[in-house]
């Protein structure tokens, strides 16, 4: 980092590419990129790192930490409340970061999907689709945590041009025509892959696990794995056909995520936080006030309603905690009991039951950050 420059070179709309530079020659570069991620009802402004890299000839000069440091520094800037990545194993804990989201893989035999009919049309989506794709896609995902919002003109080429060989965006319709549900899938090396799949009903379903079963015969492949969180409708479609989940929670690797800016992150909160309230018994006021190592602030509750404050009220119960626990609780990654037994973490008892209305697990998938 000595003596270099860090150049921030924009690349597309809300995305960028940083990179360390000396006299031309460049020393680390990291590729960022800023969203909308959903937690429930609620929508909060995300920072995406990707593609970190250092020279084999400058590696374990400090480069990465550098720009690291200053990404962060700039998402913030940006308005980023939190950051999110896809992690190399043992590396990014060291910049504040945590496991944030498991890995679920959904897997179904081919010949079972087979055992379907296709009662609606699936056909290869068109470029004019693309509209309709998008509505379809924030429409099922509307409350959905770990999901981006994609704005209207958002295009699912980048999707299925994101790796190689590129992948198939195959589209059910209605009756009417209309999309009723779309998914896309590629063959990988050793099975036939389904990166993301969205449909809102049953018919769509069964007629797209019926196209493709198809493909993946053709392809040669006995399986399918789906990538769906646990509870996602499709996932207990396919109960039907016997079907086998794999979960798996990483230490220090895979989706990793840390807050940026405290009080921000609680303020983006807030609408679900508010709903998660009026579901619940809850009728107290309280005061929480979180203490993390990067800063403190609060929530003032007063029946439904849910203020963020930056100054802490007397009676206010103090919840000391690691911003990466508190983003563990925020995504429904860790419930309240097992974060309480961590020895860096003090939950008074009194505010135990509040935390556990705000802060329920739920299952959510890490977002494609870089799409
Ligand atoms: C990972 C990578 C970016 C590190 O870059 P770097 O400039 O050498 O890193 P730094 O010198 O800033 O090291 C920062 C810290 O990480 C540690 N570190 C460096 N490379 C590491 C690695 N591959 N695994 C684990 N720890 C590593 C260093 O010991 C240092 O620790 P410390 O600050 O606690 O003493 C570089 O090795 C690289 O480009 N690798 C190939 C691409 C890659 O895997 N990128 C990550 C994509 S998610």
């Amino acid at each position: 980092m000595k003596n270099c420059e860090l150049i921030v070179a924009p690349k597309a709309d809300d995305s960028w590419i940083l990179r360390l530079d000396r006299n031309g020659e460049e020393f680390c570069r990291v590729e960022l990129s800023r969203k909308r991620m959903r937690i429930g009802r609620s929508r909060m402004t995300i920072g995406g790192v990707a593609g970190l890299y250092t020279p084999p000839d400058r590696r374990m000069e400090g480069h990465a930490r550098g720009l690291m440091e200053a990404s962060h520094d700039f998402l913030q800037r940006q308005g980023c409340s939190v950051a999110l990545l896809n992690a190399i194993p043992d590396f990014y804990q060291r910049f504040g970061y945590g496991v944030v989201f498991p890995v679920y893989r959904l897997f179904v035999k081919t010949d079972r999907l087979l055992k379907t009919c296709r009662p609606l049309h699936v056909r290869r989506a068109r470029k004019k689709d693309e509209p309709a794709l998008v509505r379809r896609y924030n429409q099922c995902n509307r409350y959905r945590s770990g999901t981006l919002v994609r704005p209207a003109d958002w295009r699912f080429n980048n999707l299925v041009n994101y790796g190689r060989p590129p992948g198939s965006l195959l589209l059910v319709e209605d009756k009417r025509q209309r999309v009723a549900g779309y998914a896309l899938c590629r063959t990988r090396s050793d099975r036939y892959f389904v990166q993301e799949l969205n449909g809102h009903t049953s018919a769509a379903f069964e007629s797209l696990a019926n196209a493709i079963g198809t493909r993946a015969r053709r392809a040669g492949f006995e399986r399918v794995h789906f990538k769906l969180p646990i509870d996602h409708p499709f996932g207990e479609f396919c109960k039907r056909f016997g079907s086998e989940w794999e979960i798996q929670h990483h230490v220090d690797a895979e989706g990793m995520g840390r807050i940026l800016d405290l009080p921000r992150f609680l303020s983006a909160l807030r609408p679900e936080l508010a709903y998660r309230l009026g579901k619940s018994e809850w009728s107290e006021n309280a005061c929480l006030w979180f203490i993390t190592e990067l800063d403190a602030a609060g929530l003032k509750i007063a029946g439904n309603a849910v203020r963020c404050i930056r100054k802490r009220k007397t009676g206010s119960r103090d919840i000391a905690l690691p911003q990466t626990a508190l983003l563990q609780l925020a995504l429904g990654y860790r419930t309240v009991s097992d974060v309480a037994n961590e020895k860096d973490v003090r939950i008074p008892g009194l505010a135990r039951p509040l935390l556990e209305v705000l802060f329920p697990p739920s299952p959510a998938m890490m977002p494609m950050v870089v799409e």
